[in-house]
């Protein structure tokens, strides 16, 4: 979803006759998103850029096209290229996001593996690639929660979402280093609730469903199965685009889920219900 489209929906109407335009609702907020240059990091880059947020598109790849984007629909960006597995590459990120915005309120642990890697019996999974999956989807979340903290403490809270998978939910086979790792997401976000709850950070998941984004389009072949089954296994039987996580971390990000932490949601057309 592009910027100015979603800020031109922030209206209510209150009567028939008069319409009051409200102020976005995460106005003043700064959001560092992982992996924000492609996917389902771009729309919550995006997304997050519309509901009024200052965003710190952090990637591997460089992620200016996606700030400049959020300058082009009237936002607030900073585009910084670090790798979520480097510990100084996180603290980095943050310390120029804190220079350019003057803190952080919102952190998106999205970047990951999923669609490169091999789709088959566990016997068959590379080692390095199970590295690999841990490595991005385990510990880039760690350390790049662990280089925000105190950026979210010095606010006195915030919020932390974590991008999870069904998969991890489901137990789904063939893909046993990726499952695992979101099963590692989970139990992280489980564990730092309730380690930050006192610091009033709120540490919650969104677990997608398959989704197609740029890294599945990039490897039709990997994922060609799970795309063809993905829609009739679900209540509503379509394609799940990156829009469609965007609620969702939006939610989690803002003042409706202050008492919510801990948690995780599911998003995938209803095809897991838990
Ligand atoms: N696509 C799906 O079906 C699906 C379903 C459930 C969950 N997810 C999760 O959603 C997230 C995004 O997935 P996607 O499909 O949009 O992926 P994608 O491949 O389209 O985009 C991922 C982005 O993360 C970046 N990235 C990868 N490794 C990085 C690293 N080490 N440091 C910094 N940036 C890095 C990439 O450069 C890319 O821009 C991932 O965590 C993925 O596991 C995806």
């Amino acid at each position: 979803m592009r910027a100015a489209s979603l800020k031109d929906s922030v209206v209510s109407r209150c009567a028939a006759t008069e319409c009051i335009v409200t102020q976005p609702e995460l106005s003043g907020q700064v959001a560092l998103v992982t992996g924000g240059g492609a996917g389902i990091g771009r729309s919550i880059c995006l997304d997050l850029a519309a509901a009024g947020c200052a965003v710190v598109v952090i990637d591997r790849a460089d992620p200016t096209a996606v700030a400049e984007e959020i300058a082009a629909g009237g936002g607030r960006a900073l585009p910084v290229t670090a790798d979520v597995t480097v510990e100084g590459d996180m603290r980095a990120a943050v310390d120029s996001a804190t220079a350019e915005f003057g803190g952080i309120d919102v952190l998106v642990n999205n970047a990951g593996v999923f669609a490169s890697l091999t789709n088959g019996p566990f016997e068959e999974i590379p080692v390095d690639e199970w590295r690999l999956a841990m490595d991005v989807n385990v510990l880039g979340t760690f350390l790049a929660t662990r280089a925000a903290l105190p950026a979210l403490r010095a606010r006195g809270g915030g919020r932390v979402v974590n991008i999870a998978s069904t998969t991890a939910l489901k137990g789904t086979a063939f893909l046993l280093h990726y499952a695992s790792s979101k099963g590692a997401v989970l139990a992280m976000t489980k564990a730092l609730a309730r380690e930050l709850g006192d610091d009033g950070i709120l540490v919650n998941a969104v677990a997608p469903g398959f989704t197609v984004t740029s890294g599945v389009e990039s490897n039709p072949g990997q994922v060609a199965g799970m795309r063809d089954r993905a829609p009739g296994g679900r209540v509503l039987r379509r394609e799940m685009s990156p829009d469609d996580v965007v609620g969702a971390v939006r939610f989690l990000a803002s003042p409706s889920s202050a008492f919510i932490t801990g948690q995780t949601v599911v998003v995938d057309g209803g095809a897991y219900f838990h």
